[in-house]
């Protein structure tokens, strides 16, 4: 089932790029020799209104200093027109991800100030630069990581990092998985490759992330044992197919792994809470098992002694997403996975929290404070 949306997935794109003839080699996931005047005729509402637009001023989020969810200050923004092999978007949903909490309080550093925060959304094309694409007016698409921006009601993006949308997936909950689900993807099948028998500890396994790991590995046919903060959250982890959950902050993680495995340990660790649960995570793993350290909603982890990866061989890696759909066959291969899961129901999307996008600071607050669980989504 899963192969045969992928398989549809790919001939839409492939559709697509049969639509134009390329005047030079591009990245993107087509070209175009197309004029704006050809596009003008497809869906010429909507041209029209790109184009009136140009010198609109839009409302976005911006950051001006660094700080707590209160500096996230809704402002007037001119986005201007899409150059060449770029897109500009007006944006349906956009996710809200953890990552924006660190460029907001400076764990990364933004590239300029002020910045508009935002790694992840979906929305409809309004107006296309010059040169190959291959997107039209009118497409529904979505992105997820650079150029930061999208807590914003329109942002330019460049066309070779836009994937379509398929047309059954609904634009908010596209918004809710594109980042989570791709990561998802990379960590269950690149980073360590999960198989039937294995057992794997997922860390804040009711989060946006570890909502989608847990189902997305016990569908591989792993053992998943999640931990989480309370009742509530244990209760969503179960039903994502966790098989052990685990309140780690009441009770002991380390050794109710061990319990759990007869002393075994994990295949793999994924650990996405960092500086309070970096060391016992090690702890946890089996003999040659896997440190997959991919984020730090608590704090950066301490350095680690290498001496500490000998007692039992471990491998650690810290990977990010961003390393690992750096092509754009491996970002739409990666896009295509996680939509094809979605479609054929492995994985059930959590868009648990919608915020209107004026009130990102909210979300914020929410999400820092582990008020939320699955998704959380900013409606322009
Ligand atoms: N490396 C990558 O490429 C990549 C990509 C995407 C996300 N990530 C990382 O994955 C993690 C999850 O991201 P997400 O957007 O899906 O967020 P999320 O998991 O929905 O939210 C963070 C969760 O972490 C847990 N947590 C534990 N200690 C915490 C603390 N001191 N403060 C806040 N939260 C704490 C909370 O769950 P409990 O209440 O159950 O403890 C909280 O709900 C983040 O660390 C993010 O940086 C990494």
């Amino acid at each position: 089932m899963s192969l045969s949306i992928l398989f549809k997935y790919n001939q839409n794109l492939l559709r697509h790029s049969l639509l134009h003839i390329p005047k030079t080699p591009s990245p993107s996931f087509s070209s175009s020799s197309s004029s704006p005047l050809t596009r003008v005729r497809v869906k010429s509402s909507l041209v029209t209104k790109a184009f009136s637009s140009s010198s609109e001023m839009v409302k976005a989020i911006r950051v001006h200093e660094l700080g707590g969810p209160q500096v996230l200050k809704w402002e007037d923004v001119e986005i201007g027109e899409p150059k060449e092999g770029e897109v500009r978007v007006r944006n349906k949903a956009i996710g809200v991800n953890f990552i924006d909490v660190y460029f907001r309080k400076g764990v990364y550093n933004a590239p300029s100030f002020p910045f508009t925060p935002g790694m992840e959304a979906v929305g409809i094309v309004t107006a296309v630069g010059a040169g190959p694409t291959g997107i039209q007016v009118g497409d529904l698409v979505g992105y997820a990581g650079q150029p930061m921006g999208s807590y914003a009601e329109e942002q330019i993006l460049p066309a070779n990092r836009v994937v379509p949308i398929p047309s059954s997936i609904e634009p908010t909950v596209a918004a809710s998985i594109l980042l989570k689900g791709m990561t998802a993807q990379v960590l269950l099948r690149s980073c360590f490759k999960v198989e039937p028998g294995h057992t794997v500890l997922v860390h804040a396994a009711a989060g946006g992330v570890g909502s989608l790991l847990c189902q997305w590995a016990n569908a591989l046919g792993a053992t998943v044992i999640g931990t989480v903060s309370n009742e509530e959250k244990a209760a969503q982890a179960k039903e994502d197919g966790c098989h052990h959950v685990i309140l780690y902050k009441e009770e002991d993680f380390v050794t109710r792994v061990n319990e759990i495995t007869s002393g075994d340990g994990v295949e793999v660790v994924y650990d996405s809470v960092g500086k309070d649960t970096f060391e016992g995570s090690l702890a946890c793993l089996k003999r040659r098992g896997y440190m997959v350290t991919f984020g730090q909603s608590s704090g950066t982890p301490d350095p680690v002694p290498l001496s500490s990866l000998s007692a039992k061989s471990v491998y650690l890696t810290r990977p990010t997403l961003f390393q690992y759909v750096v092509t754009r066959d491996e970002l739409l291969k990666s896009a295509g996975e996680v939509f094809a899961n979605v479609v054929s129901g492995v994985l059930k999307v959590r868009v648990n929290h919608t915020y209107p996008l004026s009130e990102a600071a909210k979300a914020h607050e929410d999400l820092e404070n582990r008020k939320t669980s699955g998704s959380v989504v900013l409606i322009p």
